[in-house]
């Protein structure tokens, strides 16, 4: 059998049991922060001060995108982004002890795009009737594929759910959100996080506009004293996802382009950029995460 990052080891299921706990008491509590008139930095910083104070840290930075970005999508410095009548995805990672917990919901400020928020809860809703060991890959796509598609809309193709393992955030398998016909199957201990993308558009995203999320990749020496001060602080983040906002709040805009642009160059870091729906539609998003057991834990579902 083919052996994966994300098994867990069950000396640590606490810690994935309280991360995914934080995570969905911070997504319940959130959404009370999402109205008209609100802004994308406000509500960012509310979300990720928020973990902080759970003894947490973010496991990525809050990603709040909107319309026809799918994803990667952080506030910047002063964002402009207010409020009005967007749709929203918030998507909430919350590292606790290295174990994550990783969900997300969409708000439809519009009120045009109802049907298309219900389309992804209700793939990920179908897809976690059938969540057991030996369910495969292929299996799932095609739940999330039909039930998608039966609300008039399509799958984002190349998006998908992924593995969980401590301290990384994205690990194989991925889960697909069409029919792959891949046959790898769910193993005991995997965790993983379901997430599927429904779209008025054609259904696939590619990468467009600044990059606001980072992640460190190597710790290879690099001369430049900016860059080097830089990436103290960037290993405090403790080696997830970061947000270029955290550190323009600390040495501002200017300081932090230069580092890094240092650090891409030298291979200290990559970029994610904004994902964008390729014929600008709106997407939806929704996403738990869960341990499959003997048992399937929806680590990330709402306990009280
Ligand atoms: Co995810």
């Amino acid at each position: 059998m083919q052996q994966f990052p994300n098994i867990m080891n069950p000396e640590d299921k606490e810690n994935w049991v309280k991360a995914g706990k934080i995570a969905a008491e911070i997504r319940e509590w959130s959404k009370t922060l999402i109205k008209s008139g609100a802004k994308l930095l406000d509500i960012a910083n509310a979300i990720e001060n928020k973990i902080r104070e759970k003894g947490a840290i973010p496991a990525f930075p809050v990603n709040l995108s909107l319309n026809e970005i799918a994803a990667h999508y952080t506030p910047i410095l002063n964002d402009p982004h207010v409020l009005s009548d967007q749709i929203l995805k918030v998507d909430i990672g919350v590292c606790y002890e290295g174990a994550i917990g990783d969900t997300a919901y969409t708000v439809d400020l519009s009120g045009k795009n109802a049907r298309l928020v219900e389309a992804s809860q209700a793939a990920l809703a179908n897809v976690m009737k059938i969540l057991k060991v030996g369910v495969t890959l292929g299996n799932i796509g095609t739940i999330v594929e039909e039930t998608i598609t039966s609300y008039g809309f399509q799958p984002i193709r190349n998006l998908s759910g992924h593995g969980i393992a401590l301290y990384q955030i994205h690990t194989s398998p991925s889960i697909p959100n069409y029919n792959t016909n891949e046959k790898i199957a769910l193993q005991k201990g995997m965790i993983i996080a379901i997430e599927p993308f429904a779209t008025t558009g054609e259904g696939r995203i590619k990468e467009s506009g600044e990059i606001v999320i980072y992640e460190e990749v190597s710790h290879k020496p690099i001369r430049s004293s900016i860059a080097r001060q830089v990436i103290r602080d960037i290993e405090n983040f403790q080696h997830v996802p970061f947000a270029r906002r955290w550190l323009d709040e600390k040495y501002g805009v200017n300081k932090v382009s230069l580092a890094l642009q240092q650090l891409r160059m030298n291979g200290n870091v990559q970029g994610h950029a904004p994902l964008v729906e390729i014929s600008n539609e709106p997407v939806s998003q929704a996403e738990h995460t869960f341990l499959i057991d003997e048992e399937v834990i929806c680590l990330t579902k709402y306990y009280y």
